[in-house]
Protein backbone atom coordinates (compact mmCIF):
# COMPACT_ATOMS: atom_id res chain seq x y z
CA UNK A 1 0.00 0.00 0.00
CA UNK A 2 1.45 3.45 -1.08
CA UNK A 3 -1.63 5.81 -1.42
CA UNK A 4 -4.25 6.10 1.30
CA UNK A 5 -7.15 8.97 1.16
CA UNK A 6 -9.20 9.96 4.24
CA UNK A 7 -12.80 11.20 3.63
CA UNK A 8 -15.30 13.13 6.34
CA UNK A 9 -19.12 11.81 5.80
CA UNK A 10 -22.76 12.13 6.78
CA UNK A 11 -23.48 14.76 9.85
CA UNK A 12 -20.04 17.22 11.04
CA UNK A 13 -18.95 16.38 14.33
CA UNK A 14 -16.31 18.19 16.67
CA UNK A 15 -13.01 16.15 16.76
CA UNK A 16 -13.23 15.13 12.92
CA UNK A 17 -10.47 17.29 12.60
CA UNK A 18 -8.59 16.35 15.47
CA UNK A 19 -8.63 12.74 13.78
CA UNK A 20 -7.99 14.18 10.08
CA UNK A 21 -4.87 15.01 11.21
CA UNK A 22 -3.73 11.62 13.51
CA UNK A 23 -5.11 10.14 10.44
CA UNK A 24 -2.27 11.77 7.95
CA UNK A 25 -0.06 12.44 9.68
CA UNK A 26 0.21 8.36 11.11
CA UNK A 27 0.15 8.01 7.65
CA UNK A 28 2.78 10.21 6.99
CA UNK A 29 4.56 8.31 9.92
CA UNK A 30 4.69 5.09 8.06
CA UNK A 31 5.78 6.45 4.68
CA UNK A 32 2.61 6.58 2.97
CA UNK A 33 1.73 9.61 0.81
CA UNK A 34 -1.79 11.06 2.20
CA UNK A 35 -4.95 12.45 0.29
CA UNK A 36 -8.02 14.11 1.69
CA UNK A 37 -11.25 13.89 -0.51
CA UNK A 38 -13.35 16.57 -0.32
CA UNK A 39 -17.16 16.48 0.53
CA UNK A 40 -17.45 12.73 1.66
CA UNK A 41 -18.29 10.24 -1.12
CA UNK A 42 -19.87 13.16 -3.21
CA UNK A 43 -15.94 14.29 -3.75
CA UNK A 44 -15.18 10.29 -4.28
CA UNK A 45 -17.59 10.33 -7.19
CA UNK A 46 -15.77 13.27 -8.49
CA UNK A 47 -12.62 13.13 -7.98
CA UNK A 48 -12.03 15.95 -5.75
CA UNK A 49 -8.90 14.73 -3.98
CA UNK A 50 -6.01 16.97 -2.36
CA UNK A 51 -2.82 15.90 -1.43
CA UNK A 52 -1.89 16.23 2.01
CA UNK A 53 1.43 16.70 4.16
CA UNK A 54 2.02 17.11 7.30
CA UNK A 55 1.54 21.08 6.83
CA UNK A 56 -2.04 20.53 5.68
CA UNK A 57 -3.34 19.60 8.79
CA UNK A 58 -1.30 21.78 11.15
CA UNK A 59 -3.43 23.98 13.66
CA UNK A 60 -6.69 22.15 12.84
CA UNK A 61 -6.71 19.70 16.29
CA UNK A 62 -9.14 22.48 17.83
CA UNK A 63 -11.47 23.45 15.08
CA UNK A 64 -14.90 22.00 14.79
CA UNK A 65 -16.79 20.88 11.49
CA UNK A 66 -14.39 19.67 9.01
CA UNK A 67 -11.82 20.86 6.46
CA UNK A 68 -12.88 18.60 4.29
CA UNK A 69 -16.13 19.13 4.46
CA UNK A 70 -18.94 16.35 4.27
CA UNK A 71 -21.91 15.70 2.79
CA UNK A 72 -24.79 12.90 2.92
CA UNK A 73 -24.36 11.68 -0.40
CA UNK A 74 -27.19 10.48 -2.52
CA UNK A 75 -25.15 9.79 -5.58
CA UNK A 76 -22.66 7.03 -3.64
CA UNK A 77 -26.71 5.28 -3.23
CA UNK A 78 -26.32 4.40 -6.81
CA UNK A 79 -24.83 1.67 -8.83
CA UNK A 80 -23.33 4.50 -11.28
CA UNK A 81 -22.10 6.82 -8.25
CA UNK A 82 -20.18 3.45 -7.02
CA UNK A 83 -18.59 3.14 -10.32
CA UNK A 84 -17.87 6.50 -10.71
CA UNK A 85 -16.13 6.71 -7.22
CA UNK A 86 -13.74 3.58 -8.16
CA UNK A 87 -12.58 4.69 -11.60
CA UNK A 88 -11.45 7.58 -9.52
CA UNK A 89 -9.77 6.30 -7.06
CA UNK A 90 -7.91 3.83 -9.72
CA UNK A 91 -6.97 6.76 -11.68
CA UNK A 92 -5.68 8.77 -8.64
CA UNK A 93 -4.09 5.07 -7.48
CA UNK A 94 -5.14 5.24 -4.35
CA UNK A 95 -5.25 1.94 -2.30
CA UNK A 96 -6.48 2.57 0.86
CA UNK A 97 -9.39 4.42 2.27
CA UNK A 98 -10.16 5.78 5.87
CA UNK A 99 -13.20 6.84 6.86
CA UNK A 100 -14.65 9.44 9.63
CA UNK A 101 -18.71 9.02 9.90
CA UNK A 102 -21.45 7.63 11.13
CA UNK A 103 -23.74 4.54 10.23
CA UNK A 104 -24.94 5.27 6.98
CA UNK A 105 -21.04 6.09 5.70
CA UNK A 106 -20.22 2.30 6.68
CA UNK A 107 -23.48 1.61 5.23
CA UNK A 108 -21.60 3.19 2.01
CA UNK A 109 -18.42 1.61 2.52
CA UNK A 110 -20.20 -1.70 2.60
CA UNK A 111 -22.26 -1.00 -0.53
CA UNK A 112 -19.01 -0.24 -2.06
CA UNK A 113 -17.28 -3.19 -1.78
CA UNK A 114 -19.91 -4.95 -4.07
CA UNK A 115 -17.85 -3.15 -6.77
CA UNK A 116 -14.30 -3.10 -5.79
CA UNK A 117 -12.22 -4.24 -2.97
CA UNK A 118 -10.39 -1.45 -2.08
CA UNK A 119 -9.37 -1.54 1.81
CA UNK A 120 -11.55 0.83 3.69
CA UNK A 121 -11.11 1.32 7.73
CA UNK A 122 -13.79 4.02 9.74
CA UNK A 123 -13.53 5.81 12.48
CA UNK A 124 -17.00 6.35 14.54
CA UNK A 125 -18.11 10.52 13.98
CA UNK A 126 -21.22 11.66 15.32
CA UNK A 127 -22.40 13.75 17.99
CA UNK A 128 -25.53 11.00 18.20
CA UNK A 129 -23.00 8.23 19.95
CA UNK A 130 -25.24 5.90 18.50
CA UNK A 131 -23.58 3.21 16.86
CA UNK A 132 -22.13 -0.21 18.37
CA UNK A 133 -18.42 -1.36 18.94
CA UNK A 134 -17.69 2.16 20.78
CA UNK A 135 -18.22 3.46 23.94
CA UNK A 136 -17.63 6.93 22.18
CA UNK A 137 -18.10 8.34 18.78
CA UNK A 138 -16.24 11.51 18.18
CA UNK A 139 -17.71 14.69 19.20
CA UNK A 140 -20.29 12.98 21.73
CA UNK A 141 -18.39 14.50 24.69
CA UNK A 142 -18.31 18.38 22.81
CA UNK A 143 -22.34 18.05 21.71
CA UNK A 144 -22.65 16.98 25.82
CA UNK A 145 -20.85 20.04 27.18
CA UNK A 146 -22.60 22.45 24.39
CA UNK A 147 -26.12 21.12 26.04
CA UNK A 148 -24.82 21.41 29.55
CA UNK A 149 -24.12 25.17 29.03
CA UNK A 150 -26.83 25.92 27.13
CA UNK A 151 -29.15 23.94 29.92
CA UNK A 152 -27.12 25.87 32.62
CA UNK A 153 -27.95 29.15 31.42
CA UNK A 154 -31.31 28.44 30.59
CA UNK A 155 -31.86 27.31 34.09
CA UNK A 156 -31.42 30.91 35.40
CA UNK A 157 -34.02 31.75 33.58
CA UNK A 158 -36.29 28.93 34.86
CA UNK A 159 -35.27 29.71 38.56
CA UNK A 160 -35.42 33.75 37.97
CA UNK A 161 -38.67 33.49 36.53
CA UNK A 162 -40.50 30.21 38.02
CA UNK A 163 -40.42 28.47 34.71
CA UNK A 164 -41.06 24.78 33.35
CA UNK A 165 -38.62 24.44 30.32
CA UNK A 166 -38.72 21.55 27.43
CA UNK A 167 -35.76 21.57 26.16
CA UNK A 168 -34.82 19.51 23.19
CA UNK A 169 -31.54 18.06 21.60
CA UNK A 170 -30.32 16.18 18.79
CA UNK A 171 -29.91 12.56 18.40
CA UNK A 172 -31.63 11.66 15.80
CA UNK A 173 -33.65 8.50 16.82
CA UNK A 174 -31.24 7.76 19.80
CA UNK A 175 -31.61 9.63 23.23
CA UNK A 176 -27.71 8.98 24.14
CA UNK A 177 -27.42 13.03 24.33
CA UNK A 178 -30.72 13.70 25.94
CA UNK A 179 -30.03 11.10 28.92
CA UNK A 180 -26.46 12.20 29.47
CA UNK A 181 -26.73 15.63 29.55
CA UNK A 182 -29.98 15.19 31.25
CA UNK A 183 -28.11 13.74 34.11
CA UNK A 184 -25.31 16.41 34.03
CA UNK A 185 -27.58 18.97 33.95
CA UNK A 186 -29.93 18.09 36.86
CA UNK A 187 -32.82 17.74 34.40
CA UNK A 188 -36.01 16.98 36.24
CA UNK A 189 -37.10 14.41 33.86
CA UNK A 190 -35.91 13.29 30.33
CA UNK A 191 -37.40 11.44 27.71
CA UNK A 192 -36.09 9.35 25.16
CA UNK A 193 -37.18 7.07 22.22
CA UNK A 194 -35.84 4.02 23.67
CA UNK A 195 -38.57 4.32 27.00
CA UNK A 196 -42.35 5.11 26.16
CA UNK A 197 -43.07 8.55 26.96
CA UNK A 198 -46.01 8.76 29.18
CA UNK A 199 -47.89 12.17 29.46
CA UNK A 200 -49.75 10.66 32.71
CA UNK A 201 -46.40 9.96 34.43
CA UNK A 202 -44.46 13.42 33.46
CA UNK A 203 -47.58 14.94 34.68
CA UNK A 204 -47.43 12.69 37.90
CA UNK A 205 -43.49 13.48 38.67
CA UNK A 206 -44.52 17.51 37.71
CA UNK A 207 -47.06 17.59 40.50
CA UNK A 208 -44.79 15.86 43.21
CA UNK A 209 -42.44 18.40 42.46
CA UNK A 210 -44.87 21.46 43.07
CA UNK A 211 -46.20 19.61 46.05
CA UNK A 212 -42.38 20.22 47.52
CA UNK A 213 -42.44 23.29 46.47
CA UNK A 214 -40.48 23.04 42.92
CA UNK A 215 -40.54 26.41 41.46
CA UNK A 216 -39.09 25.90 38.19
CA UNK A 217 -38.25 22.77 36.52
CA UNK A 218 -35.82 21.23 33.39
CA UNK A 219 -37.38 18.79 31.34
CA UNK A 220 -35.12 17.27 28.11
CA UNK A 221 -36.44 15.79 25.62
CA UNK A 222 -34.69 13.92 22.89
CA UNK A 223 -35.67 15.39 19.43
CA UNK A 224 -36.62 11.59 18.07
CA UNK A 225 -39.17 10.99 21.57
CA UNK A 226 -42.23 11.51 19.90
CA UNK A 227 -43.88 13.19 16.30
CA UNK A 228 -43.62 17.06 17.32
CA UNK A 229 -41.12 16.51 19.69
CA UNK A 230 -40.53 18.61 22.86
CA UNK A 231 -43.84 21.36 21.56
CA UNK A 232 -45.75 18.51 21.20
CA UNK A 233 -45.13 17.19 24.53
CA UNK A 234 -45.26 20.93 25.83
CA UNK A 235 -48.46 21.25 24.79
CA UNK A 236 -50.20 17.60 25.83
CA UNK A 237 -48.60 18.31 29.45
CA UNK A 238 -49.90 22.26 29.87
CA UNK A 239 -53.40 20.90 28.41
CA UNK A 240 -53.45 18.79 31.91
CA UNK A 241 -51.26 20.35 34.18
CA UNK A 242 -50.59 24.14 34.39
CA UNK A 243 -49.10 25.39 37.19
CA UNK A 244 -45.95 26.79 35.91
CA UNK A 245 -45.35 29.36 33.13
CA UNK A 246 -43.96 27.29 30.47
CA UNK A 247 -41.60 27.20 27.05
CA UNK A 248 -40.21 25.31 24.38
CA UNK A 249 -36.09 25.55 24.01
CA UNK A 250 -34.75 23.66 20.62
CA UNK A 251 -30.86 23.99 20.99
CA UNK A 252 -30.38 22.23 17.67
CA UNK A 253 -26.92 22.65 15.29
CA UNK A 254 -25.25 24.33 18.03
CA UNK A 255 -24.61 21.18 19.13
CA UNK A 256 -22.58 20.12 16.14
CA UNK A 257 -20.41 23.21 16.01
CA UNK A 258 -17.42 24.41 18.34
CA UNK A 259 -14.34 23.19 19.45
CA UNK A 260 -13.62 19.67 20.45
CA UNK A 261 -13.23 19.09 24.19
CA UNK A 262 -10.05 17.20 25.41
CA UNK A 263 -12.04 13.83 25.21
CA UNK A 264 -12.83 14.29 21.70
CA UNK A 265 -9.33 15.55 21.20
CA UNK A 266 -7.50 12.27 22.36
CA UNK A 267 -10.36 9.64 21.14
CA UNK A 268 -10.07 10.96 17.57
CA UNK A 269 -5.89 10.61 17.76
CA UNK A 270 -5.95 7.36 19.35
CA UNK A 271 -9.04 6.21 16.80
CA UNK A 272 -6.91 8.01 13.88
CA UNK A 273 -3.78 6.61 14.10
CA UNK A 274 -5.17 2.44 15.15
CA UNK A 275 -7.73 2.80 11.91
CA UNK A 276 -4.13 3.95 9.84
CA UNK A 277 -2.99 1.23 11.52
CA UNK A 278 -5.24 -1.25 11.03
CA UNK A 279 -5.12 -0.83 7.62
CA UNK A 280 -1.84 -1.21 6.93
CA UNK A 281 -2.20 -4.63 8.96
CA UNK A 282 -4.68 -5.91 6.25
CA UNK A 283 -7.92 -5.15 8.28
CA UNK A 284 -10.62 -3.82 5.97
CA UNK A 285 -14.09 -2.89 6.64
CA UNK A 286 -13.69 -2.37 10.42
CA UNK A 287 -14.52 0.65 12.75
CA UNK A 288 -11.38 1.53 15.13
CA UNK A 289 -13.85 2.15 18.66
CA UNK A 290 -12.70 2.32 22.34
CA UNK A 291 -14.36 -0.08 24.67
CA UNK A 292 -13.86 -0.07 28.44
CA UNK A 293 -10.48 2.22 27.10
CA UNK A 294 -9.07 -0.31 24.84
CA UNK A 295 -8.98 -0.02 21.27
CA UNK A 296 -11.51 -2.21 19.66
CA UNK A 297 -12.61 -3.02 15.78
CA UNK A 298 -15.75 -3.76 14.69
CA UNK A 299 -17.10 -5.16 11.41
CA UNK A 300 -18.74 -2.09 9.72
CA UNK A 301 -22.20 -4.67 9.11
CA UNK A 302 -22.26 -4.71 13.06
CA UNK A 303 -22.00 -1.14 13.42
CA UNK A 304 -25.30 -0.25 12.95
CA UNK A 305 -27.65 1.51 15.99
CA UNK A 306 -30.18 -1.23 16.54
CA UNK A 307 -27.24 -3.03 18.19
CA UNK A 308 -27.02 -0.71 20.67
CA UNK A 309 -28.85 -1.03 23.94
CA UNK A 310 -29.50 2.54 26.03
CA UNK A 311 -27.98 2.26 29.63
CA UNK A 312 -31.20 2.04 31.55
CA UNK A 313 -29.38 2.65 34.85
CA UNK A 314 -28.93 6.44 33.96
CA UNK A 315 -32.46 7.03 33.60
CA UNK A 316 -33.21 5.62 37.23
CA UNK A 317 -30.22 7.51 38.50
CA UNK A 318 -31.62 10.72 36.76
CA UNK A 319 -35.15 9.95 38.03
CA UNK A 320 -33.94 9.02 41.56
CA UNK A 321 -31.98 12.09 41.87
CA UNK A 322 -34.54 14.81 40.66
CA UNK A 323 -37.27 13.32 43.44
O1 LIG B 1 -26.49 12.76 13.10
C1 LIG B 1 -26.19 14.02 13.63
C2 LIG B 1 -27.40 14.92 13.61
O2 LIG B 1 -27.03 16.18 14.13
C3 LIG B 1 -28.63 14.37 14.33
O3 LIG B 1 -28.55 14.51 15.73
C4 LIG B 1 -29.72 15.19 13.69
O4 LIG B 1 -30.96 14.52 13.74
C5 LIG B 1 -29.25 15.30 12.26
O5 LIG B 1 -27.85 15.11 12.29
C6 LIG B 1 -29.55 16.62 11.62
O6 LIG B 1 -29.10 16.56 10.31
P1 LIG B 1 -28.99 17.81 9.33
O7 LIG B 1 -27.85 18.67 9.81
O8 LIG B 1 -28.72 17.19 8.01
O9 LIG B 1 -30.29 18.52 9.42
Amino acid sequence: MKKIAVLTSGGDAPGMNACIRAIVRAGLFHGMEMVGVRRGYDGLIEGDFLPMDSHSVSNIIQRGGTILKTARSEKFRTKEGLLEAKKRLEDANIDGLVLIGGDGTFKGALAFSSVTNIPCMGVPGTIDNDLYGTDYTLGFDTALNTVIDAVDKIRDTAASHDRLFFVEVMGRDAGFIALNSGVGCGAEDILIPESKTDIAQIISRLEDGWKRHKSSCIIIVAEGDIEGGAYEIARKVKEKFNHYDTRVTVIGHMQRGGSPTCFDRVLASRLGVAALEGLLNGQTHEMAGLINNHIVFTPFAQTRKHNVDINEGLLRIAHILSA
